[in-house]
Formats: structure tokens, C-alpha cells, sequence
């Protein structure tokens, strides 16, 4: 398999969540990667069936998938740091994946799987009570009210969310605009499924432990501070 077609993505539903997906040219070295490391840790966009990540290493102590990794500085720095843990990294811009496969070659990576794509219909086909956490790290903000609807957190997404999380497993959400904090608490209450962990507002104002800055983040391009907001699955309502 070759580099993915990143002109025509294919949106997942009737609308599209992401920005551009192609940037700069890639390098000599980015292009061959994808094509020789890329079909080997790639994730297949469109699955018919349900996706079991423990296919990809059964001995995973704990499976993370994060949602729009941009140039990956979270998605490889966590993966370095924890080896026996497994990594799904969803993104469909083109440079941003090539940026992960050089991490993944750099650091001799064999702990991160990649889909070069909308993260939702894999979202949607992973098997349930498979993952322990969930990240999203400054989602696009579409901030527009016209353009809310393209927002990522939606109760769809919420519900494919929190089938996929083990029950107690995290969903981690961070942003730096102020209306979007407030849209994903308010769809998180409304949802149900999820129970928010702050019990201060050090506790949103601050980044988790273990959170490594993004690229995005530095930008600051936001209306505010960046807010962590972090939740628990709550147990599948029977
Ligand atoms: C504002 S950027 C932030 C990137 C990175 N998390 C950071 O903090 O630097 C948001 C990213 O989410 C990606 N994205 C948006 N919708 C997505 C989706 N449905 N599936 C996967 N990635 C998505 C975009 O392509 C974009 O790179």
C-alpha cells in the first residue's frame, strides 16, 4: 500500500470535522516511509468488521487512542514513555502523519498504530470496553456558531465514546477556547455516560500530570487559558 489518498477524504457522515489535509511537500525521507513503515502500522480507515486493537499487540498493559494528533508530539512522546502500552493515532492531514512516522522510525517505536483519516468510523467499529483512554487535544474549534455543528464532540461521537471505553476508562478533552470547554461540558451532562473528575477549578486550569504540550497548544490561538477536561466512562447503562 502507498500513501494514502489525502486529496479526497472522505467524509464521515454529512459532515467534515477537519481543516486542510495536505500542507507542504513531503521530504524524500517522509515519502518513503509512507511507503514502507506506513502499511505496517496503519490502521484500516473504513473497517467492516469490529476492531479489536489488542490484534495489534495482544501483551498491551492498556490501549490509548488519540483523536487528531496533529505533528504527533503527544501521541510519540506518550508512546516512548509507556512500551507497553498500545497507541492509536488518528489524523488525516498528511504532514502531521508523516511527523509520526518519522517518530515511530526515530524511536524504534512498535507500541503505535495510525489512521491516516476520520477518526470516527473507527471509533465507531471498535470493539467494546476496549480502550482505557481517549484523547482529544485542541480539536478543531470551529468556533463559528455556523460552524458548531462540525465540532468533534457530539452526542454520536459521545456514544461511540463511551461504548468503546472501558468502563472507568478516561476521555480527555483539551482546548483553548472558552465556548468549546462550555459546548463539551454541557454535551457530557446531557450524554450521561460520563462523570466529570474536577473537583476544583485548579483541577481544569491545570494540565494532567502527565500531559505533554502540543503543537497547537503552543500557538495559543484560543479566547482563553487551555481547560483539561478529564471524565470516567460510567458503567454501561443495562
Ligand atoms: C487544531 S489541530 C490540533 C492538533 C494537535 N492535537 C495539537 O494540539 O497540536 C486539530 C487536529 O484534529 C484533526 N481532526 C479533526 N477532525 C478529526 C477527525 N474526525 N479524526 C481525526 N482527526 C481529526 C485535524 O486534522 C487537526 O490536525
Amino acid at each position: 500500500m502507498s500513501n494514502p489518498d489525502f486529496s479526497a477524504p472522505k467524509p464521515f457522515g454529512p459532515l467534515r470535522s477537519f481543516g486542510r489535509v495536505r500542507g507542504r511537500a513531503l521530504s524524500e525521507r517522509q515519502e518513503q516511509l509512507f511507503e514502507t513503515l506506513f502499511p505496517r502500522v496503519s490502521i484500516p480507515a473504513e473497517p467492516s468488521e469490529t476492531l479489536d486493537p489488542l490484534q495489534w499487540m495482544p501483551t498491551a498493559e492498556a490501549v490509548i487512542f488519540e483523536i487528531g494528533f496533529g505533528g504527533g508530539e503527544h501521541l510519540i512522546g506518550q508512546a516512548e514513555r509507556h512500551l507497553n502500552h498500545l497507541f492509536l493515532g488518528a489524523e488525516p492531514f498528511q504532514e502531521g502523519v508523516a511527523k509520526a512516522l518519522v517518530g515511530i522510525e526515530d524511536h524504534n517505536l512498535t507500541n503505535v498504530r495510525l489512521l491516516a483519516s476520520d477518526a470516527r468510523p473507527v471509533l465507531k467499529a471498535l470493539k467494546p470496553a476496549s480502550l482505557d483512554k481517549l484523547v482529544i487535544l485542541f480539536p478543531d474549534p470551529w468556533h463559528k456558531v455556523k460552524h458548531n455543528k462540525r465540532r468533534l464532540i457530539q452526542q454520536i461521537f459521545l456514544d461511540d465514546a463511551h461504548r468503546a471505553l472501558k468502563p472507568g476508562g478516561e476521555l480527555r478533552f483539551a482546548t483553548d477556547w472558552a465556548n468549546y470547554a462550555a459546548w463539551t461540558l454541557a454535551k457530557i451532562t446531557q450524554h450521561g455516560g460520563f462523570e466529570w473528575l474536577a473537583e476544583t477549578a485548579t483541577d481544569w486550569r491545570t494540565p494532567p500530570k502527565d500531559h505533554i504540550t502540543t503543537r497547537y497548544e503552543t500557538k495559543k490561538l484560543g479566547d482563553c487559558a487551555p481547560i483539561f477536561l478529564r471524565f470516567t466512562a460510567r458503567p454501561q447503562a443495562s
